[in-house]
C-alpha cells in the first residue's frame, strides 16, 4: 500500500486543499489490481476527513483482482513496507490503526470499504464515468500503445470535471496526446494533471 508514498504525500498537501471545497467528491481508481491503491486513498481522504462525503468507484479488467480487492486481506509478510510506505507518505496515525492480523494475514477495516464501489471495467472498450472530481490510473497506461492511450485519455477527458485531477504512474505521462492542451501538469516531479476551464 502507498505504493509510490511521494505520490499520495503530495496529493495530500497539494491536491486534497483544492478539492476539499467541493461539496460531495466522486473519485475513479482505474487499474485498481486487488485494492492496495484505492485503500490506501481510503485511509488519506479518511485523515482528512473527507471520506464521508467522497463516493470512490475502483475498477479494473480483471475479475480476480476485484475479487481480491473486496476480500481486503493482504499478507503479514507485506506489512513492513506498508508502513514504511504509510509513514513516508504522510500518514497522521499509525498504519495498525486500520488493520487487524488474523492467521497470516491483515484484515483492513471493513470501514474502509463503505465508500467504495469494486466493478468491473475496461478502459479499453467501455463507457467512461459521469463528472469525477478525481482520477488515479497509475501504472495502467504502460499497457497500451499510443492508440489504446489516446482513447483512454478521451475516455477520462469525458469522465473529468473541468477543475479535477488526472493521476497517472511516474513513468507515465500526456506528452504524445491530442488532449494535453486541455490539462496543466501541476508537479514536475508527480504525473498529475489539472483540467483547466475552457
Ligand atoms: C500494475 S497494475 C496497477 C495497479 C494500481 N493502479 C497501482 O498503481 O498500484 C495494472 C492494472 O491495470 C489493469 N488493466 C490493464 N489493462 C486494463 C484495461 N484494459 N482495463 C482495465 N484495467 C486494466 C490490470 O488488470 C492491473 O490490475
Amino acid at each position: 500500500m502507498f505504493r509510490d508514498p511521494h505520490f499520495f504525500k503530495f496529493l495530500r498537501e497539494n491536491v486534497i486543499p483544492q478539492i476539499m471545497a467541493w461539496p460531495y467528491l466522486k473519485i475513479w481508481c482505474a487499474g485498481c489490481a486487488t485494492g492496495e491503491e484505492v485503500y490506501s486513498l481510503a485511509i488519506l481522504l479518511k485523515e482528512e476527513n473527507l471520506y464521508d462525503r467522497c463516493q470512490i468507484y475502483a475498477t479494473d479488467y480483471n475479475s480476480n483482482s476485484i475479487d481480491i480487492a473486496r476480500e481486503a486481506q493482504y499478507p503479514l509478510g507485506k506489512m513492513q513496507v506498508f508502513v514504511e510506505n504509510y509513514n513516508n507518505a504522510g500518514g497522521k496515525k499509525t498504519f495498525a490503526d486500520y488493520y487487524h492480523a488474523k492467521y497470516g494475514m491483515v484484515h483492513l477495516d471493513s470501514g474502509l470499504g463503505k465508500k467504495i464501489v469494486f466493478s468491473h471495467h475496461n478502459l479499453v472498450s467501455d463507457g467512461s464515468f459521469g463528472e469525477m472530481n478525481l482520477i488515479l490510473c497509475r501504472n495502467v497506461f504502460i499497457y497500451f500503445n499510443q492508440i489504446l492511450q489516446n482513447r483512454v485519455f478521451e475516455l477520462f477527458d469525458q469522465s473529468l470535471c473541468h477543475g479535477g485531477f488526472l493521476c497517472l504512474g511516474t513513468k507515465e505521462s500526456m506528452e504524445f496526446s491530442g488532449l494535453k492542451d486541455h490539462y496543466t501538469k501541476i508537479s514536475d516531479k508527480e504525473t498529475i494533471f489539472k483540467k483547466k476551464y475552457y
